[in-house]
């Protein structure tokens, strides 16, 4: 009986004592093939321990600006909502701005070759970016001044108009005139104050949504670059910087040749997500001759052309 007992006793430590060898087996057999997949490396196959929790961390980061572009998109949206302002309403305004510019004095200019500053890709070009302050160098990519609502100039930037894009639009409107355009530059630098003034008058008439679709804030127009060239007709004023100045033969004309001169349509049809304002039939901007050619042909904006769209 007592016998009987004791080897039933024995018979379960036994089991147990198996049970352990088994278990210890498996361990050793686990962490042969773990070290063996981690090339019999044990700092790797720790490190890859970390990875797996880091991952996670990652992923977490990119929910998160998913987010945020996804708040971009709603903003988006809203501004399309936009009302486009009437062409009358431009029309006058640019009446005046037009008696205001050439009052601005105008200076000479060189375009000179800054620092790139450290900027975020925008996700809307549409949207200013919240609480960017203007920097203290103006944003050349390749050797190009970029001014757009994500790359402002800074305040004291005061080029004055280029003479070499003067030089060009001369000899373009002489070229317009052998086809019996007489074409006229209405509006060409204007500087920072001149654009608060002007800027502030649309907001005022406007609303800030509307005016922020056809005006730029003050450090953030082409126009301050002395490059942009608002061009019209001599004595058909009535079209200048109107929606109406598309339709007319002076401004096919310049949208099929000015490129040859060195201008490119700056803010172009159904591209307002690309350059962040709405179509100007009258807004040429001068990058010279090679890369007008390359723009045009491509079909492509400014934006575009530099890669930051
Ligand atoms: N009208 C253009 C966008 C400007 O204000 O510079
Ligand atoms: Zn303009």
């Amino acid at each position: 009986m007592r016998n009987n007992r004791d080897d039933k006793k024995r018979k379960r430590k036994n089991k147990w004592i198996d049970g352990g060898i088994v278990l210890i087996f498996m361990i050793l057999a686990g962490s042969v093939i773990w070290i063996g997949t981690n090339e019999w490396s044990m700092e790797k196959a720790l490190d890859s321990i970390q990875s797996e929790s880091e991952s996670s961390t990652d992923f977490q980061e990119i929910e998160k600006s998913v987010d945020s572009s996804q708040t971009d998109q709603t903003k988006r949206h809203d501004e399309e909502k936009t009302p486009i302002p009437s062409e009358e309403r431009l029309r006058e305004v640019d009446k005046s701005l037009l008696d205001e510019a050439q009052e601005e004095s105008q200076e000479e200019m060189s375009v000179e070759k800054a620092a790139p500053q450290d900027t975020v890709k925008p996700s809307n070009p549409t949207s200013y970016i919240k609480g960017q302050k203007l920097p203290q160098e103006p944003m050349f990519i390749h050797g190009v001044l970029l001014a757009n609502k994500q790359y402002p100039l800074p305040e004291d930037y005061a080029p004055g108009e280029s003479e070499e894009a003067r030089e060009a639009f001369n000899e373009l409107a002489a070229a317009a005139l052998t086809s019996g355009i007489n074409l006229q530059a209405f509006s060409t630098y204007r500087s920072y104050d001149y654009q608060v003034t002007l800027y502030n008058r649309y907001v005022e008439r406007d609303g800030q949504e509307a005016a922020d679709r056809y005006s730029a804030r003050p450090g953030y127009s082409e126009h301050q670059t002395g490059l942009a060239f608002d061009i019209g007709e001599v004595n058909h004023e009535k079209h200048w910087a109107s929606n109406s100045f598309g339709d007319t033969e002076a401004a096919k004309w310049l949208a099929a040749n000015a490129h040859q001169y060195g201008f490119i349509l700056r803010y172009p049809e159904g591209k307002e997500e690309m350059t962040g304002y709405m179509h100007e039939s009258w807004h040429y901007r001068y990058v010279g001759k090679d890369m007008a050619e390359q723009i045009f042909k491509r079909n492509i904006t400014l934006e575009e052309y530099l890669n930051v769209r």
